[in-house]
Order: structure tokens, then C-alpha cells, then sequence
């Protein structure tokens, strides 16, 4: 890759906490900033890397409902969060979307004081029908995830045969309602890698940022092989040769997309590239899974019960200071980790993204 296209450097964490600094840091000086809260556990696709039909078949049993945590204690868990300095809420799943009464919750979300940016993850499918309620409720932004324009790639890539056209009238909805949208597209070579082009060419031409994310070993069941990852310099790349790109820096410190813009135009482009660039130092987020549980790595094994504390009555004070001690306690590094872990033959048995949130 030429030098000048050299990704956006991830700027070190400053350990130095400053005087009016109160928020908590972890272990390598990191804050929390950002909160992915999943909503649900369940999905109306099965794309393979994900949410494999072999392993969330008919006999899987996914969490019931008295597991997952209710309107009222996400928002109190919500409030605690933000008092430990997040600024961005993001509501994910499995499919947000196929949650009853969403725009209901999102409405509280978006009312707390503080409120945080506030956005959501989707595969499309429910989004044309919703958007309006969404936007309404005070959502701010939506990443769609769309992995190719091709239907029989597309129905490949999200294990049930659905074209792309509902995911793209989907889009064009949450447009139409206000809402700012991105697209992602996980890129898994031998599988999609032939729609970089075809659909960098048409978001760019919609003027729409897409968002590349290289295939992750998240979970255990998606089968992960390296030689299944477009690496970040290779999609870079090939989208030059296509039409120029120069480098955009990151609008905060720690965000996780190298951005470009396409020369001669305001449309940019992200590229997430946690497995061959990893950004373990600039990492600010936690991610709370639908059955109220904390996690500080996408990849870890364990997290930490948040509904049996809420459940056994704990006051505001107690769940701020139990959050709070979670994230000092902190000091996961896995993707930075992942290359000498694998070559030990290290395989730890990491949470599925679909309960996590991804
Ligand atoms: C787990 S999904 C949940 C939200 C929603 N169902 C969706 O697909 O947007 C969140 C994001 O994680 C991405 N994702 C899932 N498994 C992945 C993997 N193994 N590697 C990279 N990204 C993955 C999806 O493509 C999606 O953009
Ligand atoms: S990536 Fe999203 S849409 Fe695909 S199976 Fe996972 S949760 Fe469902």
C-alpha cells in the first residue's frame, strides 16, 4: 500500500488521569465510553459466521424471557454506564429489531439525561416497516449490515436464501426518516470478497458510508480460519486501484474505523481491522448481553452478572460503584494477544457475538 494510504494511526491511551478526570480507567488506562447493550439473543438470519445453522438449529435453545432483562433495568443499568463516562449507547443483538416494543425503550434511552449517542445495529430484514418509529423515538443513527448486492452471495452470507432488495429498502426507510445511516459489510474471502467492488460502487454512489469489518474468530462455533480474512491493507487497496482514496482522520480518539474519502467527493469509507491491525490500546467499550451480563472484550469467556445484582435489589449508588470496579479491573487485550495465542494452540472458549452483541 502506497505510504500515503497508510491507515489512520490509533493514538496511544494517555495514562495521566487529568485533575477533573473522574472517570474510571482500567488497568492500561483506558476509559469507558462506549456501551453495546443487546437486546436479544435471537435472529431471523443464521449468516454462518455468526450464527451457524448447525449450531443454532431448531434443538438451540436461546434465552427465555424471563432471562432477559427488562425495559426499566436496562435503563437503570444505562444510567449507571454513563455516569462512568459512556457517551455512546449502542442497542444491538442478535436482531435488535425482533425485540416487542422497541422504539418504547429506545424513547427512554434517548430522554436520560446525558443522553448518549444513540444507535443501532441491524441486519435490514425489519427496518423499512420500523424506521419512521425508530426516528420518532429519538434514535439517532443506524448501521445496516449488508454483506453483498448479489442475491445468491447475499442469501449464502445470511444462511437463509433472502435476496438483498428488503435490506436496501430498509435503508433507504431509515434515509427517509431522518435517520444517518452506515452500511457494514464483513468480508470473508472465497465467500464475498467478490462484492468489495460492486458494492463499494453503490453506496458511493448513494453517497453512503460503508464500513469493511475483516472476519472475526469471535465465538467458537463459526469455524474461523485466517486464511478466510481479507486483511484491511488488501480492501484498502483494491478500492484505489478503483477510485482514490486519502486517509481521513478518526473523529474521536479510540474509534475503531480507519476512514477514507473517495478523492473529489465527501463520501468516506471505514475499514475495522481488529484482526490484523488490532486497536486493543484505543478500546473503550463494554458490552452488556441481553441477560444483563458485562463483558470487557468481544472475545472473552466470562463476564460479569449485572441482573442478579439489579434483581437482588442493589440501590444506584452500589451498581454504579459495581460497574465502576468491573472496568478497573480490566486489562483484556485478546486481539492484540490473538497471534501468540494461536501459536501456542491456545483456543479459549469464547462467547458467541450473537449473545454478546455485536
Ligand atoms: C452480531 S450482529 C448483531 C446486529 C444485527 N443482527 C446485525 O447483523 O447487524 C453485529 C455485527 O457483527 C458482525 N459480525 C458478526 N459475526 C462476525 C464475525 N465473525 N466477524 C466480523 N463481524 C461479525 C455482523 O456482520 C454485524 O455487522
Ligand atoms: S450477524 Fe446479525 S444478522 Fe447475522 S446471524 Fe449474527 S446477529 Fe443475525
Amino acid at each position: 500500500m502506497a505510504d500515503s494510504l497508510k491507515a489512520p494511526v490509533h493514538p496511544p491511551v494517555s495514562t495521566t488521569a487529568s485533575a477533573v478526570d473522574l472517570r474510571p480507567r482500567d488497568r492500561l488506562g483506558r476509559t469507558l465510553r462506549d456501551l453495546r447493550i443487546s437486546v436479544t439473543d435471537r435472529c431471523n438470519f443464521r449468516c454462518p459466521y455468526c450464527m451457524p445453522r448447525e449450531v443454532f438449529g431448531p434443538d438451540h435453545v436461546f434465552l427465555p424471557e424471563s432471562a432477559v432483562l427488562r425495559d426499566d433495568e436496562i435503563v437503570r443499568l444505562a444510567r449507571a454506564f454513563i455516569r462512568a463516562g459512556v457517551n455512546k449507547l449502542r442497542i444491538t443483538g442478535g436482531e435488535p429489531l425482533m425485540r416487542a416494543g422497541l422504539p418504547a425503550l429506545l424513547a427512554r434511552l434517548a430522554a436520560l439525561p446525558d443522553a448518549a449517542d444513540l444507535s443501532l445495529t441491524t441486519n435490514g430484514w425489519m427496518l423499512a416497516r420500523l424506521a419512521p418509529d425508530l426516528a420518532a423515538a429519538g434514535l439517532h443513527r443506524v448501521n445496516v449490515s449488508l454483506d453483498a448486492l448479489d442475491d445468491a452471495i447475499f442469501g449464502r452470507m445470511n444462511g437463509r436464501d433472502f435476496g438483498a432488495r428488503r435490506v436496501l429498502d430498509g435503508i433507504e426507510a431509515a434515509l427517509a426518516a431522518g435517520l444517518g445511516v452506515k452500511v457494514n459489510m464483513v468480508v470473508q474471502r472465497g465467500v464475498n470478497d467478490t462484492e468489495i467492488l460492486p458494492m463499494a460502487r453503490h453506496f458511493r454512489a448513494r453517497g453512503i458510508t460503508l464500513r469493511f469489518i475483516e472476519y472475526m474468530d469471535v465465538g467458537t462455533s463459526n469455524g474461523w480460519r485466517m486464511d478466510q480474512v481479507v486483511a484491511a491493507k488488501d480492501i484498502v487497496a483494491r478500492l484505489h486501484a478503483d477510485h482514490a482514496l486519502e486517509p481521513v482522520g478518526p473523529n474521536y480518539h479510540g474509534e475503531v474505523a480507519a476512514r477514507y474519502r473517495y478523492v473529489g467527493t465527501t463520501t468516506e469509507i471505514g475499514i475495522i481491522s481488529s484482526v490484523t491491525e488490532p486497536f486493543c490500546s484505543a478500546c473503550h467499550r463494554a458490552r452488556l448481553s441481553a441477560d444483563g451480563r458485562l463483558f470487557t472484550c468481544l472475545f472473552a469467556s466470562t463476564g460479569t452478572d449485572l441482573r442478579g445484582a439489579l434483581r437482588s435489589g442493589l440501590d444506584d449508588e452500589a451498581l454504579f460503584a459495581l460497574v465502576s470496579g468491573v472496568w478497573r479491573a480490566r486489562s483484556d487485550r485478546y486481539s492484540d494477544e490473538r497471534a501468540e495465542r494461536l501459536a501456542r494452540g491456545e483456543h479459549p472458549d469464547k462467547i458467541e457475538m450473537s449473545y454478546i452483541g455485536g
